[in-house]
C-alpha cells in the first residue's frame, strides 16, 4: 500500500523498461526517485509522472559507470533521507560482437553500471529496508541469465551474475520482509539493441516495455522470485535449464543466427 512517504528508486528511468516501470509505480501512488545519465528525457519522465499521478518525483542525473557518480547518488538519497521501499536496478546496456574485437572499456563500463552500481545501491538501501521489515528489490536481468550467449559474452555473463546474486540474496533475506525479484525478459522493443549494435531481422519483434513493466511490478509487489515475461521466453528458459551446459551456447548461437542477430 503506497503512503506519501514511500519511494521507488529506479535506475535507467529515462527510457525503455525503466521508464515504463516508473509509470507503473507512479500509477500505484508511489513517489519516484529516478536516475539515468540523460537529463532531458529523465526530467520529462519525472514531470509526466508527477502531472499524471500526483506523486512526488525527484530526478538525479548520474553516469552509473563512474564510481564517484554512484557515491553522489547514494549521498543524495540520504540528504535528507527518504523511505525507499522499492529499489529497481534496471540501468544497463549491451555490447554485441566478437569478443576479440569489442571495446574493453565499454565492457568494463557495462559491468560497472549493471553490477558495481547495483551492488552499491543494494548495500545502501538494504539496512533501512531490513529495519522497517519492508522492502522489494527488482533486478533486471535477461533470459541470457540462463544461457551463455556467443557474441554477447560479457553481457550474458553479467546477467548470469545478476540472477545468481539475486537468488542468493533472496534466500539470505527470507523471513525479513524484504524480497528480491529477478526480471528476465527476452527481446523488448526499446533502444537497447540499437545502442548495443545488435542487428535483428525483425525490428518490430519483442514485447512492449509497458507490458513487461506491468507484469514485473505486479510480481515484485507480490514478492515473486523470478519473472520471465512471455510464453516463448519461458519455454526457452525451461529448455536451456535442462540441456547439458556444454550444448547451450551452440543452441543460442543457432537461434540467434535464424533471427539475423549478430556477426
Ligand atoms: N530490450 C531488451 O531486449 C532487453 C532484454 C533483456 C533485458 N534487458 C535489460 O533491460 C534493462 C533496460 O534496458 P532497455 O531495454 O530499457 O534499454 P534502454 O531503453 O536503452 O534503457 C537503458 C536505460 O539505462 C540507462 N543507462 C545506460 N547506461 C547508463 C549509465 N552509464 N548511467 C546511467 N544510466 C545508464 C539509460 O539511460 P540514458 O537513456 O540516459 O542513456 C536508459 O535509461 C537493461 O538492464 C537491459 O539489459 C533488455
Amino acid at each position: 500500500m503506497a503512503t506519501k512517504q514511500t519511494w521507488a528508486l529506479i535506475t535507467g528511468a529515462s527510457s525503455g523498461i525503466g521508464k515504463a516501470v516508473a509509470f507503473e509505480f507512479a500509477g500505484k501512488g508511489y513517489n519516484l526517485f529516478l536516475t539515468s545519465w540523460d537529463e532531458q528525457p529523465l526530467q520529462q519522465v519525472a514531470a509526466d509522472c508527477h502531472q499524471q499521478f500526483n506523486v512526488e518525483t525527484q530526478a538525479y542525473v548520474a553516469d552509473l559507470s563512474r564510481p564517484e557518480s554512484v557515491d553522489g547518488l547514494i549521498r543524495a538519497l540520504f540528504a535528507p533521507p527518504i523511505e525507499i521501499e522499492f529499489l529497481v536496478n534496471n540501468a544497463g546496456f549491451g555490447v554485441g560482437g566478437e569478443f576479440l574485437k569489442t571495446d574493453l572499456a565499454q565492457e568494463l563500463n557495462l559491468l560497472n553500471v549493471q553490477l558495481a552500481a547495483m551492488l552499491k545501491l543494494t548495500k545502501a538501501v538494504l539496512p533501512q529496508m531490513r529495519a522497517r521489515k519492508k522492502g522489494r528489490i527488482l533486478n533486471v536481468a535477461s533470459v541470457y541469465s540462463f544461457a551463455p550467449a556467443p557474441f554477447q559474452a560479457v553481457y550474458s555473463g553479467c546477467k548470469a551474475f545478476l540472477l545468481t546474486f539475486s537468488e542468493s540474496l533472496r534466500e539470505e533475506l527470507k523471513g525479513t520482509g524484504v524480497t528480491v525479484t529477478v526480471l528476465c525478459p527476452g527481446t523488448v522493443r526499446t533502444e537497447f539493441r540499437a545502442r548495443a549494435g545488435i542487428a535483428h531481422r525483425n525490428d518490430a519483434a519483442g514485447a512492449s516495455p509497458e507490458a513487461v513493466a506491468k507484469i514485473a511490478v505486479r510480481q515484485t509487489l507480490r514478492g515473486k522470485h523470478l519473472v520471465v515475461p512471455g510464453f516463448a521466453n519461458r519455454v526457452f528458459v525451461f529448455v536451456t535449464r535442462r540441456l547439458p551446459v556444454s550444448v547451450v551456447p551452440g543452441v543460442v548461437r543457432f537461434i540467434n543466427s535464424t533471427r539475423g542477430v549478430n556477426k
